[in-house]
């Protein structure tokens, strides 16, 4: 049986990693790695590679489910997700994402949600989007025991008011508010931001400025970690190439030859042979 917390009354083989964990490592000035997961299968695995953290990630709705953008995955989706992605981790942080609506309403429901999230999701912390707009509720989170992470930049909850992906704080004022943000966010008690699309020189300054790590998503080499949507580094999905997406394998290749292998093999009548038989 796994815990979440090295402090539980049923102790764990392996340590969990905490916020604290990804504290000490900016401070020693070691680079951490982070990954999306959404069921408990992946989730073992990215764990028993060694990834410090696992977001169940509104990219759900994208990856998973099939929509175009985050917006319609909803808050008992990601707790279902959640718990799956705890079940298959037992070392690596699990970070769950607050949906759109599910934060915006009042600091009250956000709050509420966020404890959702924590104990029927058995999460180790919750990720919401946004800067000083969100400060109030992050406050209110990590006073009651909530770790927070923020989100600057490109947030993709947003893809209504903006229009594009397009990367953020490229121009003055944006990049300035990004500063104050990231601030802000550490103030209120945020344990680490994630940096989505942005300059990577706004994000070495960011991170310079911050106690707290900045884990980048196409934000450059100066952050404190980094993290990608699994299925996109894996190649399995086909149709997004941003730059900023290195990809580590042609999984969509390999599993669908795999697959094709396996039709062909039925159609002749050489799966299954004898000795998979009984
Ligand atoms: O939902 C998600 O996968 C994310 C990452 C891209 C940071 O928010």
């Amino acid at each position: 049986m796994s815990t979440q917390n090295s402090g539980s009354a049923v102790s764990s083989a392996v340590k969990r990693v905490t916020k604290k964990t990804l504290f000490n490592k900016k401070k020693r000035g070691e680079k951490f790695s982070c990954l999306t997961a959404y069921d408990a299968m992946t989730a073992r695995l990215f764990d028993e590679a060694g990834i410090d953290l696992l977001l169940v990630g509104d990219s759900v709705a994208n990856v998973v489910q099939g929509h175009e953008t985050t917006i319609p995955v909803t808050l008992d989706e990601i707790i279902y997700h959640t718990r799956a992605v705890v079940r298959g981790a037992s070392r690596s942080m699990i970070v769950a994402d607050m949906p759109f609506m599910s934060y915006q309403v009042s600091v009250k429901e956000a709050f509420t949600n966020a404890g959702r999230l924590m104990k029927e999701g058995r999460a180790g912390a919750v990720k919401l989007e946004g800067g000083e707009r969100v400060a109030e509720s992050v406050q209110r989170m990590t006073e009651a025991g909530i770790p927070v992470m923020g989100h600057l930049g490109l947030t993709p909850q947003s893809i209504n008011e903006f229009g594009s992906y397009r990367a953020r704080g490229k121009d003055p004022e944006e990049a300035q508010q990004l500063k104050q943000d990231a601030l802000i966010l550490q103030q209120a008690g945020a344990f680490a931001v994630v940096l989505e699309k942005i300059p990577m020189e706004l994000a070495k300054e960011v991170s310079a400025s911050l106690e707290i790590p900045t884990i980048g998503i196409g934000a450059g080499p100066h952050c404190d970690g980094q993290i990608l949507v699994y299925s996109d580094m894996l190649g399995i999905t086909q149709d997004f190439n941003p730059r900023f997406v290195r990809k580590y394998l042609d999984l969509n290749t390999v599993m669908k030859s795999a697959v094709q292998h396996y039709i062909r093999d039925i159609a002749e009548g050489t799966f299954p042979s004898e000795d998979e038989s009984y």
